[in-house]
């Protein structure tokens, strides 16, 4: 019954393969809109990745939301102590601190022996701020190990979920409905095309960033409740590996 299944989720793997137009996908059993450890689960898929492909000394960038902060709770020390750097990938976008990039890439660290550092920058920005603080050295700095990232390790959103929950205004959810917006990551906001239609003025990743010849991108999302999101951002969005799990394939599948 175990190889039947397994074997089961590499032809939905295939199919999404083809659906998505990803390189690399791999699925894991359940729903983790419904069970939280199925996000777990994607995130000890993602750890091995990165213990297969992680060279040495390589710099990770992580966005934030709860199943990258399931990632960090999967991540271990890789092999021959290859040590890495987390950088978070953007500044506060208005998660609650267990959720942020920055908490996310120091726990990353600890838990895999690697070393961090951080980005501190108030969230909501104004235009004004922004044009100070991208001089300031120290976020210069690291502002540079992140758009130099090796690897970006991110989640997908539904658009509407996300922006409510980082208490965007009412003005910015109408503009969102509007244009009707579907998913989001990085603080970016996608409408079923692909097409960005809004983004978090923060420091850090800029899409541009993922471009060619740009980092290897990691893309973690599942859940049923994710399928529309998920299937919006890899219109456009640059991936090379998308770690999902099956009730998430499943409704993708349905849908397209
Ligand atoms: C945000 C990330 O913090 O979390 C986004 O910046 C991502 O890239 C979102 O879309 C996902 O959150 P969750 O909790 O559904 O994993």
């Amino acid at each position: 019954a175990f190889m039947h299944e397994v074997m089961g989720l590499n032809v939905l793997e295939k199919q999404l393969q083809d659906t998505l137009h990803v390189d690399n996908i791999i699925i894991v059993p359940g729903n983790s809109d419904e069970l939280n450890w199925v996000k777990q689960e994607m995130g000890k898929a993602c750890v091995s990745f990165l213990e297969k492909h992680l060279t040495s000394r390589q710099t990770i960038a992580v966005t934030g939301g709860t199943t990258m902060a399931a990632v960090a709770e999967m991540m271990s020390p890789f092999h021959d102590n290859r040590a890495s750097l987390f950088v978070p990938a953007r500044g506060g976008i208005g998660e609650k601190e267990e959720n942020q990039a920055n908490t996310i890439a120091a726990k990353m660290a600890r838990q895999a022996n690697g070393s961090y550092r951080l980005l501190y920058v108030p969230d909501p920005l104004s235009e004004t701020s922004y044009k100070t603080m991208i001089k300031e050295p120290a976020v210069i700095e690291v502002l540079k190990l992140i758009q130099g990232s090796d690897i970006v390790l991110h989640g997908i959103g539904d658009a509407i979920t996300m922006a409510r929950r980082r208490k965007t205004s009412e003005t910015v959810i109408q503009k969102l409905q509007a244009e009707n917006a579907v998913s989001e990551a990085f603080g970016y906001y996608f409408d079923a095309d692909g097409n960005i239609v809004h983004k978090v003025r923060t420091i850090g990743l800029h899409m541009d960033d993922l471009s060619e010849p740009g980092p290897t991108v990691m893309t973690v999302a599942g859940g049923k409740s994710k399928a529309q999101a998920i299937t919006s951002y890899f219109k456009q969005g640059k991936s090379d590996l998308l770690i999902t799990d099956e009730a998430a394939a499943e409704a993708i599948l349905r849908d397209n």
